[in-house]
Order: structure tokens, then sequence, then C-alpha cells
């Protein structure tokens, strides 16, 4: 059964979702929720406590490990707690963005996340971002989108954000890992970048924060 109490946007890397979800939940009074900052606190849990190292990732051990994670997004404070802890910063590093990809491949991490998102998904009244949440995650929501961007204005954006952390990362590892990223996050088997079933496309290159918002405003309300 379609489910309008549920905003599912998906989409590239960069490309200005989580401020759009944030802002659509400010306006309706949803609850909102980042599933990418999700994948991100298993992959910092995953090298902090050295089930990935660069020799590679342990599988067994993360099977072990994540029977003692505990993930809460915390919406108000737009932060992750792990285990009680809050990670928000620690999860935006490069080193965790260049690793995340692997980790979202993986079918027991993927299981393990989707469960909970849809756990949170019965309060309804949600908006919810990440790569899959339209496809995978609720494929009955009524309103989906998928947000598309050039990968130039996207490492811009997120150079911009990382540079507030760490002032001495450059525009063409940040471009090399957006498109690592994508690549991974495209190709992998398992719930796979693309577009869900009636999602509606939105190439916002050259479109403003506040053009965007009035764009998933109509179409919501349509
Ligand atoms: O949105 P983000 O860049 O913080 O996401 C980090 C990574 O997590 C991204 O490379 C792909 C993965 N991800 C995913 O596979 N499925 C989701 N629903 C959300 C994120």
């Amino acid at each position: 059964m379609i489910d309008s109490s549920i905003i599912a946007i998906d989409g590239f890397a960069s490309t200005g979702k989580s401020t759009l979800a944030k802002m659509l939940a400010k306006h309706y009074k949803y609850r909102y929720v980042d599933s990418g900052a999700m994948y991100r606190g298993i992959t910092y849990a995953a090298l902090h406590n050295k089930w990935m190292t660069s020799e590679g990732l342990e599988e067994s051990k993360l099977l072990e490990g994540l029977k003692s994670i505990n993930l809460n997004f915390e919406a108000i404070a737009n932060s992750l707690l792990l285990n009680g802890i809050n990670v928000s910063k620690e999860i935006r590093t490069l080193e965790v963005s260049n690793n995340v990809s692997k980790i979202a491949t993986l079918p027991l991490v993927r299981d393990f996340l989707v469960k909970q998102q849809r756990e949170m998904g019965k309060r309804k009244k949600i908006v919810m971002d990440g790569r899959d949440i339209g496809s995978v995650v609720f494929p009955d929501a009524a309103h989906k989108f998928f947000f598309t961007a050039h990968p130039e204005v996207r490492a811009k954006r997120r150079l911009e954000e990382l540079k507030l952390g760490d002032p001495s990362v450059d525009f063409d590892s940040v471009l090399k890992n957006l498109i690592q990223r994508d690549t991974m996050d495209s190709q992998r088997e398992v719930a796979p970048l693309k577009i869900a079933k009636n999602a509606i496309e939105i190439d916002v290159s050259d479109l403003s924060v506040s053009e965007v918002f009035t764009l998933l405003t109509e179409k919501i309300e349509s």
C-alpha cells in the first residue's frame, strides 16, 4: 500500500540530499534520518576496532562486532550515537569516506541497517535520505526523489564541508573519492544506487537550495 507519510530521497553523494531532507522534515514536522550516517557509523566502528585495516576486512570479526553495536540517529541534533557516544565528527573524515562504500557492499551490513531503518519507518512521518531508500527500504513510499549533479559541482560542495574540519584537504582527492564511491555504489550487487520505480529525478547542478525545496514541496503537495 502506498505510504504517504514517508519521503525517500536517494541519489549520488554530495547532491544536497541531507540539506533538503532536513528542510522537508522541519517543514512537515517529520522525523529526519540520515541513512548514510548509519553506514558511516559501522565503517568507523570497523576501523576503530580493527575489524577492517589496510590489509583488508575480517568479515567474521565484523559479524561478531555488529552484535555489540547500537546505533542511534538523533534527528534534532543531527548526530549519530554509537553505543551512546556521539561520533558525528569522526564519521565525516576522509578515512571513513574512503572505506564506507566497501562496508556498504556487504549484505550482512545492509541487512542489519535496513531492518533498523524499517523499524524507524513504522513510526511514520519520516524523511530518510540515502541510496536505496525508495528502492529497497521503503518501496511503498508515496514520495520518492532521486538527486543527480555533475561530479565537479558535488566535489566543490564536499570540499567546503570537509575544509571546516581539515583545511589541508584538496579538490582532486575529494573528486577522486566521489567518483570511486559513485562507481562502487552503482555497481554493487546488493541494493545498488539506481533510480527507484516511481521516483522523480532531479538534476540539482544549476539549482539553488530554495529552488529544489520549492520543487519538492510542489511535487509532494500535487
Ligand atoms: O550519504 P553518504 O555519502 O554519507 O553515504 C555514505 C556511503 O554509504 C555511500 O558511499 C553509500 C552508502 N550508503 C548506502 O549504501 N545506502 C544508503 N541508504 C546510504 C548510504
